[in-house]
């Protein structure tokens, strides 16, 4: 007998067969890949912001030229997931409106002010770091737009990461101030980072789904682990310290064993009353606002053509 359309969209799964924008798909996968695919490119929108602010406030024109670098390739990780996102069915218009009006979500970390020259540096070096660690995985999900996208967007995450680094270390080995600014940087970015990854799997409402339907692949607490096990060496090699006294090298399993989460805090940095979250929203209208204009003067152009094509 026939399989039912659910059987066959789960065996095209578990074949690793990519599903595309014209297949079939069950109305929950389709949700919940437009839940996660709209936060993501909310959170690269909005991850442009905390480090904008120093672009003209950069040590060296290198310095400068980097971040510059490194913001543009974000509004464009947006643009490519807006437009995996369309191919879902939901307009790069429906989905700004969401942010704009404060209904949407993007990732915990953007709620966090960037205080001065160092936190560029841990934006780049830890929220990167971990965005690879969780990106990587994702050019491997089911959804055939949503992996390619992510191919690119992790080649160039690449590069955010290494800048990040290189710019701590270069701190790290400059004045006292200076090493001292990157550690108070580091303890002011390390647990939010380790939040980046999601509530733990017993606390994850959605992981079991996304991982039968092969849109997570590895879970909340595998990826924050791998990426502990491979950063805290590298803390180590700057002569920083990591900010968590419970910190300890488990020599049997090979992975470090960290002290509690503050879950409390990632729910309120979730749900508007994180540090940041007005300013964030507000910004993003405002960039809306400034930018009607614009639009507008597209629309009218694309009116006269049309209008021109039909004389
Ligand atoms: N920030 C905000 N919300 C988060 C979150 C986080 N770090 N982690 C989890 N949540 C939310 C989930 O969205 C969900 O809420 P919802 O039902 O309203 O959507 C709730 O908390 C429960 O979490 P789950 O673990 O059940 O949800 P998921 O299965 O979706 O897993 C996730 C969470 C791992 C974050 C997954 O959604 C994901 O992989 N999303 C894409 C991750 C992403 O945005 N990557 C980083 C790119 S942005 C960036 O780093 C820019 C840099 O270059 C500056």
């Amino acid at each position: 007998n026939m399989p039912s359309l659910e059987q066959a969209f789960q065996q095209q799964i578990d074949s690793k067969c990519k599903v595309e924008p014209q297949d079939w798909m069950p109305p929950a996968y389709r949700q919940s890949l437009t839940r996660q695919i709209a936060q993501h490119a909310h959170s690269e929108y909005v991850g442009m912001l905390p480090e904008a602010a120093w672009i003209t406030r950069a040590p060296t024109l290198q310095r400068k030229s980097i971040l510059l670098a490194k913001v543009q390739d974000e509004a464009g990780h947006a643009q490519y997931l807006y437009a995996a996102l369309e191919t879902l069915g939901v307009g790069r218009e429906q989905a700004y409106l969401q942010l704009l009006n404060g209904a949407a979500k993007y990732l915990n970390i953007f709620n966090y002010p960037a205080m001065n020259w160092a936190d560029v540096g841990m934006i780049g070096w830890l929220t990167d770091g971990a965005a690879i660690v969780n990106q990587v995985p994702l050019s491997r999900s089911s959804y055939g737009p949503y992996a390619r996208a992510m191919i690119r967007i992790c080649q160039e995450e690449s590069f955010h990461h290494r800048q990040g680094f290189d710019l701590i270390r270069t701190m790290t080995e400059g004045t006292p101030q200076q090493r001292q600014m990157a550690q108070d940087a580091l303890d002011r970015w390390w647990w939010p980072t380790l939040m980046v990854f999601g509530p733990p799997d017993a606390d994850s409402p959605h992981s079991q789904r996304s991982m039968q339907w092969g849109i997570k692949l590895f879970s909340n607490d595998e990826l924050r682990q791998k990426f502990i096990d491979q950063t805290v060496p590298q803390v180590h090699y700057l002569g920083l310290r990591v900010p968590d006294p419970c910190l300890k090298l488990d020599r049997e399993s090979g992975h470090y064993k960290i002290g509690p989460i503050d879950w409390d805090e990632f729910k309120r940095s979730i749900n508007g009353q994180g540090m940041c979250n007005q300013d964030r929203i507000q910004a993003r209208n405002k960039a809306w606002e400034d930018g009607s204009w614009v639009r507008e003067a597209t629309a009218a152009y694309a009116d006269k053509q049309a209008a021109l094509k039909t004389e």
